[in-house]
């Protein structure tokens, strides 16, 4: 079953997260590992890889266990893939100081859900680097930097999750203000992090300069399954983020309700 209960959904909204411990079938988790180490190898080579075109990295896009998982959070509405990342994080990486990905140039309003998924290949040890969250944010307007002065701090209400099984994934609301801190790390442990994200159809959302590439090359790979979910690679579910950027500092003055 990859569907969410309604207590899953009534959390979720609440708090702006759900937790899957071991959700990725082994055998894909060991996959998914190979491609992220290969991407590895191919960054320092000095190349930027579109993450499509690896043999696993592409079809996670679209994989049922948690693009089905996401569907029961969209209200019924379809909804696209925004992007996937991975990486690989050793000891002595950095953090990333408290912030949301929330995309939405300015920010004001929450009315369609994105979400981002955390995959940890590995799980997560205590080792190399925790997640913090702050459950609720996600429901307040703020700009992604609005906790950056806390750079990795625990914070009143805040969790620390620094214990996960291999192949768990976090659904989180992608407006859930969180944190990666920085740990010494350990002997051997690897941090293996992968994060795909997805938003609500019924407006449009700033999209990557080449997502249209992108999308083309996973319908090209059949990250669609046959067709199924195609909708994940609608490029015109986009805008270009950067020119509206543009356009909106010159008018980004006052009251914007005037300006409507
Ligand atoms: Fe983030």
């Amino acid at each position: 079953m990859n569907h969410l209960t309604l207590d899953d959904i009534d959390c979720f909204s609440q708090e702006g997260y759900l937790i899957f411990e071991g959700l990725l079938d082994h055998d894909l988790n060991e996959r998914l590992k190979a491609d992220v180490d290969q991407l590895m190898v191919d960054r320092q080579k000095g190349e930027r890889p579109i993450l499509m075109t690896y043999p696993e990295l592409g079809p996670l896009t679209s994989e049922p266990s948690v693009v089905d998982r996401v569907a029961d959070l969209m209200d019924r509405q379809k909804f696209t893939h925004h992007h996937i990342h991975a990486s690989l994080h050793l000891p002595g990486e950095g953090g990333a100081q408290w912030h949301h990905d929330y995309v939405q140039p300015p920010q004001t309003n929450r009315s369609h859900v994105m979400v981002h998924v955390f995959m940890y290949l590995d799980g997560l040890n205590g080792e190399v680097g925790d997640l913090l969250v702050m459950p609720g944010t996600h429901k307040k307007v703020m700009n992604n930097d609005a906790f950056r002065q806390f750079q990795f701090k625990d914070l009143p209400g805040s969790r620390t999750v620094d214990n996960l099984a291999s192949g768990s994934i976090i659904i989180v609301h992608s407006a859930l203000q969180h944190a990666r801190r920085p740990k010494s790390g350990g002997s051997v442990y690897k941090r293996y992090f992968i994060d795909t994200s997805y938003c609500q159809a019924g407006i449009l959302w700033g999209g990557y300069p080449n997502i249209e590439e992108i999308n083309r090359v996973a319908l090209e790979r059949g990250c669609d399954r046959h067709g199924k979910y195609a909708f994940l690679y609608d490029t015109s579910q986009f805008f270009d983020r950067l020119s509206h950027t543009q356009r909106l500092k010159a008018v980004n003055k006052g009251s914007l309700a005037l300006q409507l």
